[in-house]
């Protein structure tokens, strides 16, 4: 059976970014750059890939440097144009006006409470949801893979990614079902479990696609893990009403609102890069020694 095509992403950008001050005092973390482009725009290019055309951002105070980026530099691009300089570098930062639209989340009380403020825009069709901090590494990239995925099997579909058991405790964890190749059936879900006590190592790594109806179960729900209203309780109430899986992504992820992470996400993709790959495998030579 064909499912609903996933149109629309939400991207929840209305975090204080604790963990990076005083770098996300007045720069969200969201445009913190890996190489030379914001976090942000590898989710909305990894979006654009799956085929979504309506990007929703769920923001807050002091986020506007998002909106910049996604708008027309006027100055920057009218001084480069009379320069002779390539401005096809700003191609991924610009869209047809509608297709982005900006939702304010007036406290951060979990990203539960974040994905709910989008709710209008999101209307009664699937949806996928990116958490920017996290960065996903693969061809074709993690939202296509999970697009694909849920073609075949509908309903709900979460990224599913192992960690070290002693690591289970930060994250939302999948009690997994019946297993098929990357599909994992999803029995149950908990947010942030005591160590020791996680159904799995299969985290969910800020990437989903949601039927509408949770959005009718964020409507009243109440704080959890962290006294915020976490995604996570919510998508557990789907289970056992809709199909739910989690599709096991094999690339790489980097966690980019930790420290170690976003260091590593920079190691690894200037590595990649012809202009500057050598000379930083030089200096890591250098260094390690
Ligand atoms: P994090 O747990 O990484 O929180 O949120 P944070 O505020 O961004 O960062 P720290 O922990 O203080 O350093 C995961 C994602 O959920 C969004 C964040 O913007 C991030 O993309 N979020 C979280 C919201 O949009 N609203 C919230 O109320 C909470």
């Amino acid at each position: 059976m064909a499912q609903a095509k996933v149109r629309t992403a939400v991207f929840p950008v209305g975090g204080l970014g604790t963990r990076f001050l005083p770098a996300t005092k007045a720069v969200p973390k969201e445009m913190l750059p890996v190489v030379d482009r914001p976090l942000i725009q590898y989710a909305v290019d990894e979006a654009i890939e799956a085929g979504i055309e309506r990007l929703v951002f769920v923001t807050g105070r002091g986020k506007s440097a998002i909106e910049d980026h996604f708008d027309i530099a006027y100055e920057l691009e009218q001084t480069m144009g009379s320069r002779g300089k390539d401005l096809s570098v700003l191609a991924p930062t610009r869209f047809t006006p509608g297709d982005i639209t900006y939702v304010r989340q007036q406290e951060p009380i979990g990203l539960g409470h974040a994905v709910w403020c989008a709710r209008h825009v999101v209307g009664n069709e699937p949806f996928a949801i990116f958490l920017p901090d996290e960065l996903m590494v693969a061809t074709p990239g993690c939202m296509a893979q999970m697009v694909a995925a849920y073609e075949k099997v509908g309903g709900n579909v979460v990224c599913g990614y192992e960690v070290p058991e002693d690591q289970t405790d930060k994250y939302g964890i999948v009690e997994p079902g019946s297993i098929d190749g990357e599909l994992v059936e999803v029995k149950g879900l908990v947010e942030k479990p005591k160590l020791g006590t996680a159904p799995s190592n299969l985290m969910i790594p800020g990437r989903y696609i949601l039927q509408p109806e949770v959005m009718r179960i964020l409507e009243t729900q109440g704080p959890g893990a962290g006294n915020e209203i976490q995604l996570t309780d919510a998508m557990a109430q789907l289970i056992g009403q809709q199909p739910f899986h989690a599709f096991k992504f094999g690339g790489e992820r980097y966690d980019c609102g930790d420290k170690a992470g976003f260091a590593q996400a920079n190691f690894a993709l200037s590595l990649e890069r012809e202009e500057i790959g050598e000379k930083l495998r030089e200096f890591a030579r250098a260094r390690l020694r």
